[in-house]
């Protein structure tokens, strides 16, 4: 009986961290992402380090349903899934914003 609780709630955190998302999944897919989004602002492209989490994954699935129109991230966002998404946010949010 004790197990089973332990089993229960257990599976109630791994489903709290996906909808969260997992910082290290996070980190793992966003390799991809800071070879064009350095840790400091480089050129023209912003950087995305320290950004708001919500902020972070309303802009995602804007890309990803074409709302908002910039090829290159239309193309990075359509391979994400909501959980890849709430996962680099995540990561991205947990970091240090560049000064
Ligand atoms: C090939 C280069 C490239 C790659 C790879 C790339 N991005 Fe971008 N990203 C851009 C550019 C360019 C913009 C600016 C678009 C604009 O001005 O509309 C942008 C904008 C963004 C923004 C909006 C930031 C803001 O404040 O406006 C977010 C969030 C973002 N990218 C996240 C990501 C994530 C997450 C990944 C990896 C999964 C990624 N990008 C991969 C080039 C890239």
């Amino acid at each position: 009986m004790r197990a089973a609780i332990v089993a229960f709630s257990l599976i109630c955190m791994t489903g709290t961290a996906i909808a969260e998302g997992d910082p290290e999944y996070g980190q793992y897919l966003s390799s991809e992402c800071v070879t064009c989004h350095q840790s400091s602002a480089a050129g023209t492209i912003p950087p995305i380090a320290g950004m708001n989490a919500d902020g972070f994954i309303s802009m995602m699935k804007l890309y990803r349903s074409k709302q908002l129109d910039n090829p290159t991230m239309q193309t990075v966002a359509m391979r994400l899934s909501d959980e890849d998404i709430a996962a680099l946010a995540a990561y991205f949010s947990a970091l240090k914003a560049p000064d």
